[in-house]
């Protein structure tokens, strides 16, 4: 019995030392102290010996025990600091280090002007409609009141696709595809991409447009200007005034050119509003009864009003931008200018 203690007390500890990890530690000492263990053996082994040697074998083991114990405590701890330094060591951040640069993204002004426009609008109870953008002929045109030959068709220099289909030159083609499939009361916004052969400082062959569109019972031109003053009053300044000016658009009548008092100078005149206090910002008017018939509305009973915003436009005004091409050629020291 005293031989094998030592034997296992000897292979303990040449053992113990060669362990790398708390696992391995582990491992060890259950192949000693577990239930099946060698020391636990001994304890078992005990009934197997003569009464009288009993009790000092008993002791011997108990000794052994509590010798193993200790020494796999003591060996627990110094692993555990060994790991934990290891990781320490592996984990190490260098505070001094540069920051990695991850640049944020930026909204494109129009995207801006666009989520304004639903903003205002929409608080004031519009609903947004998307029409397609390669459209038939009869809604960008006929059915505006715009026939075949009619020389308002120059006002808008247009990209032909094939056949009756074209790309469209306005969002007013969505007034009537809400129009012919919404009774009044209607009160919607149309914004989306429009096409025009046209480029250069304030033209871009593509832009983007937002269509007002008001039907219903008694609507009158006060009620249009009551709408574009509060716009005015949100997008640009509380002082911002608008002012109509007579104009001509074959499906409006009376149409009118909407001006916004200038937000930069308030109206004295300056580099913006070059001079004149007034910035002309959208096109508007009331619906021709001819537009309305067009869509089994009858202008008997229902009026009313349209306007036509230019994004880009808009977004230059606000934001001061010269050239309409800056918009649209991503450069990015232009867009991160919009962030936040
Ligand atoms: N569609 C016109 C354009 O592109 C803008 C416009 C003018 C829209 C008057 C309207 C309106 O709804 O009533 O020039």
């Amino acid at each position: 019995m005293k031989e094998k203690i030592e034997a296992i007390r000897a292979a303990i500890g040449s053992e113990i030392g060669q362990t790398g990890s708390r696992k391995e530690l582990f491992e060890l000492k259950m192949r000693y102290l577990g239930k099946t263990g060698e020391i636990s053996a001994l304890s078992k082994g005990m009934r197997d010996l003569p009464p009288e040697e009993r009790p000092e074998a008993g002791k011997l083991v108990g000794d052994v025990r509590k010798w193993a114990e200790e020494l796999f405590a003591s060996r627990e701890e110094e692993l555990k600091a060994k790991e934990l330094s290891e990781r320490v060591q592996k984990e190490r951040i260098d505070v001094t280090m540069p920051a990695r640069f991850s640049p944020a993204g930026a909204a494109h002004p129009v995207s801006l002007v666009r989520a304004e426009l639903v903003d205002i609008f929409g608080g004031m109870g519009f609903d947004v409609y998307e029409g397609p953008e390669i459209e038939r002929d009869y809604y960008n045109f006929q059915a505006l009141n715009i026939p075949a030959d009619h020389p308002a068709r120059d006002m808008q220099d247009t990209f032909f696709v094939s056949g009756e289909y074209l790309l469209r030159s306005q969002t007013s083609s969505g007034q009537i595809r809400v129009m012919e499939t919404k009774k009044p009361p209607i009160k919607v916004l149309s914004p989306g991409r429009v096409y025009r052969s046209d480029s250069d400082a304030t033209h871009s062959p593509m832009f983007h447009q937002m269509e007002g569109l008001v039907v219903d019972k008694n609507i009158t031109l006060c009620d249009l200007k009551g709408i574009l003053d509060e716009f005015a009053r949100r997008m640009f300044t509380a002082e911002t005034k608008t002012r109509l000016r007579p104009s001509y658009f074959p499906f409006t009548e009376p149409s009118v050119e909407v001006d916004l008092s200038c937000h930069n100078c308030g109206g004295k005149g300056c580099r913006i509003c070059k001079g004149t206090g007034w910035i002309e910002v959208l096109g508007a008017g009331m619906v021709n009864r001819r537009v309305l018939e067009n869509c089994g509305i009858d202008p008997d009973v229902y009026t009313g009003f349209a306007f036509g915003i230019g994004l880009e436009r808009i977004a230059m005004i606000k934001y001061g931008i010269g050239d309409i091409r800056l918009l649209f050629e991503n450069d990015v020291r232009f867009l991160k200018q919009f962030r936040g």
